[in-house]
């Protein structure tokens, strides 16, 4: 089905990615950007230029990405004919990043594709590289005079934007010298899964939610990302990150506003941003005394995982033998305005977990009064909406009803929406969704520089008390189980657990 989108189409279009050799750009961007060209959601006139320090010649470039979309694109191996035709807009250039000749060259580039196609090309810059360069690039960038056009100029950055809240607001303030916001585009990729834009379709199409979504009826929220993989070869990364960086700042807190946020009156990018940023800034601020009973944190040990033993997250590779990071979150949230006032919102997330799952689970308050007898009621469970973001996507209501039988007998049954089951295509990967979006100019799923700055700001308590604090017990959850006790801990002292689906395609 071709999309309303891709008929937007862009004019000719030159992708700089910044990275070009890297990880991301082999396994995520290329395969996205092939699928549009196959989806035909790409202007006649286009070029990806991928840069890096290897010296690579445009064929050993064209070949490596080839493997990338041969391994990673969910269509599969690429044909060779579409291959041919794609492949020849994809080039290379060594850069030192350092340099204005680099720039220099990119301009030259950039002039020689304007005049073969006889029109100013968009250009999207993509920072798919280590955050310390992002200064550096989007200086020089400026500096060669390659962003004067605002309306034909993107710049697309890659996360972690920032490392806390002052070096957040610092890269903002550097970026909002150079170019104008509607130029930037802050990825989250968790904003471009197919499951987690529907959430908005979910609360805001249907009449039936709305009246309900409040602390009247609904008792808590979970908000739980697991994943079954380590750090891998991340670890220099990640010991300077830790799970809260990693994932609560951004994917989490951005799941959390999707939740929490009141209806936008239209679909325009500010209008929803300014609705979520709204949940971050009513959000409860931690003192630095309440943050040990609301945060508590893991690192996992070694372990089993089907059959295979892993090292513990010290063991890894680029990992400090005496490492403090943590590989495992939770914190108890607080919405303070009308519609949350009371309701707790548990969020959690860890590697080396026992299943991959990401779910958000709204528990509803139970009945005022029970009519029938205790012996019925054996299996009484709440209502519970569960929300399965991925590896399932669906979106299940669990009830209460009668089992069949000449009893009066409840149990819980799931009215579920299934994607397999309702949907014979297969929904587009997040960063095809974010690289159109990007080419569109359509910023909705876009991080706003307060966005980012407001997550920072409210974990800066979290993070500075884990800072100045070392966990005496790490590491305090073994790979393959859920987590460290003291997160079942926080949530089973308000008399609730962490909800869990049966177990699905193990990731
Ligand atoms: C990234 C984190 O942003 O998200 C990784 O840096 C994490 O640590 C990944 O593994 C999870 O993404 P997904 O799409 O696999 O859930």
């Amino acid at each position: 089905m071709q999309s309303i989108k891709s008929t937007l189409k862009s004019q000719p279009t030159i992708f700089i990615i910044f990275g070009g050799t890297g990880d991301l750009s082999w396994r995520k961007l290329a395969p996205a950007i092939y699928n549009l060209f196959l989806e035909n959601c790409l202007p006649e006139e286009f070029a990806i230029i991928g840069t890096g320090r290897t010296k690579l010649t445009d064929e050993d470039f064209r070949k490596t990405l080839l493997e990338g979309i041969n391994k990673f694109s969910r269509r599969g191996k690429a044909e060779k004919e579409q291959w041919a035709r794609f492949s020849q807009h994809i080039f290379y250039q060594i850069s030192d990043l350092n340099k204005a000749e680099t720039y220099q060259e990119f301009g030259a580039r950039i002039e020689k594709h304007q005049a073969e196609w006889n029109q100013e090309p968009q250009v999207i810059y993509y920072l798919a590289v280590s955050p310390n360069f992002f200064p550096v690039i989007a200086q020089n960038i400026a500096q060669a005079g390659l962003s004067e056009n605002p309306d034909n100029v993107r710049i697309v950055i890659e996360k972690p934007f920032g490392h806390d809240l002052e070096s957040a607001k610092a890269l903002n303030q550097l970026l909002g010298q150079l170019f104008e916001e509607k130029q930037i585009y802050r990825i989250d990729h968790y904003l471009g899964k197919e499951t987690v834009q529907n959430i908005m379709a979910f609360r805001f199409a249907n009449s039936l939610f709305e009246p309900l979504w409040n602390r009247n009826y609904i008792e808590h929220v979970q908000i739980s990302v697991t994943e079954q993989l380590g750090v891998g070869d991340r670890g220099g990364y990640y010991e300077g990150a830790g799970a809260l960086r990693d994932m609560v700042q951004n994917h989490i807190l951005q799941l959390l506003c999707l939740i929490a946020m009141e209806p936008p009156t239209n679909f325009g990018a500010d209008e929803v941003r300014n609705r979520k940023v709204d949940v971050l800034h009513a959000m409860r601020r931690f003192m630095a005394e309440e943050v040990r009973m609301n945060a508590v944190r893991g690192q996992y040990s070694r372990g089993w995982i089907e059959g295979k033993e892993v090292p513990g997250y010290r063991e890894e590779e680029g990992v400090d033998p005496q490492s403090n990071t943590e590989t495992f979150a939770a914190v108890k949230f607080f919405v303070d305005n009308w519609r949350w006032q009371g309701v707790p919102f548990y969020v959690r997330t860890g590697k080396r977990m026992h299943q991959t799952a990401s779910t958000i689970t709204i528990q509803f308050k139970d009945v005022p009064h029970f009519i029938f007898p205790p012996e019925t009621t054996e299996s009484w469970q709440q209502n519970r909406l569960i929300i399965s973001i991925q590896p399932e996507m669906s979106i299940r209501m669990q009830l209460q009803a009668k089992r069949p039988g000449l009893d009066m007998v409840l149990n819980t049954v799931d009215m579920v929406f299934d994607y397999k089951g309702t949907y014979t295509f297969e929904a587009p990967e997040a960063y095809e969704t974010l690289l159109l979006d990007t080419m569109v100019g359509d910023q909705t799923l876009f991080m706003r520089a307060d966005q980012v700055e407001a997550a920072w700001d409210l974990l800066m308590p979290i993070l500075h008390a884990w800072g100045a604090k070392k966990s005496l017990n790490f590491p305090n959850y073994s790979a393959d189980s859920w987590g460290p006790e003291v997160a079942e801990a926080l949530i089973a002292r308000d008399g609730f657990h962490w909800v869990t689906l049966p177990l699905q395609n193990k990731k």
